[in-house]
């Protein structure tokens, strides 16, 4: 699988224009389809929508800058382990994230534009997995 940085940077500009629906529609799918990981998550989430809609458009940002790229992802692998979170759960998350962008890309979704996007979620749980799985075994989180 390959990533094609124009497919996921033209695709982002689609969705973003969506604004913080986007985040929104988010939420709602990863808690219908994984209830379990709701508990995890403040009761309120409007200023953690923001967040993970600013790590997004920041990986968007780096996605051929290698270095800052595993950098922010490494930094949000090890703050994952303090909220509980597990590498078991990011196919739930990255499901809904891809479903998400799926929802507002419109026209800009295509199979090349969904096998990149998979692409850069592979990365994502690669570089993020592997530092929270890090976090945990020092059992500092
Ligand atoms: C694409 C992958 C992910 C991205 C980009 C992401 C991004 C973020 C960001 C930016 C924050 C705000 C705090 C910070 O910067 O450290 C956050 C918090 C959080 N994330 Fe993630 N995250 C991802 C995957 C996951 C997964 C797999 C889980 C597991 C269920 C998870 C659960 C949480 C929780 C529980 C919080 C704290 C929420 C709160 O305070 O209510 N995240 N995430």
């Amino acid at each position: 699988m390959t990533i094609n940085p124009v497919l996921i940077k033209s695709s982002y500009a689609a969705i973003e224009a969506h604004g913080s629906e986007v985040t929104a529609h988010f939420y709602r799918h990863l808690f219908e389809h994984h209830p379990a990981v709701r508990p995890l998550f403040a009761e309120h989430l409007d200023e953690q929508q923001d967040r993970l809609w600013a790590a997004i458009g920041a990986l968007v940002t780096h996605l051929e800058d290698t270095e800052t790229l595993v950098g922010v992802l490494e930094g949000l692998g090890r703050r994952h382990a303090g909220y509980g979170a597990l590498p078991a759960h990011f196919p739930a998350v990255g499901g809904s994230l891809l479903a998400t962008l799926a929802h507002f890309a419109g026209d800009a979704w295509t199979p090349e534009t969904e096998e990149s996007w998979t692409a850069v979620y592979g990365v994502v749980t690669d570089v993020m997995g592997r530092a929270l799985t890090a976090e945990l075994a020092t059992g500092s989180a």
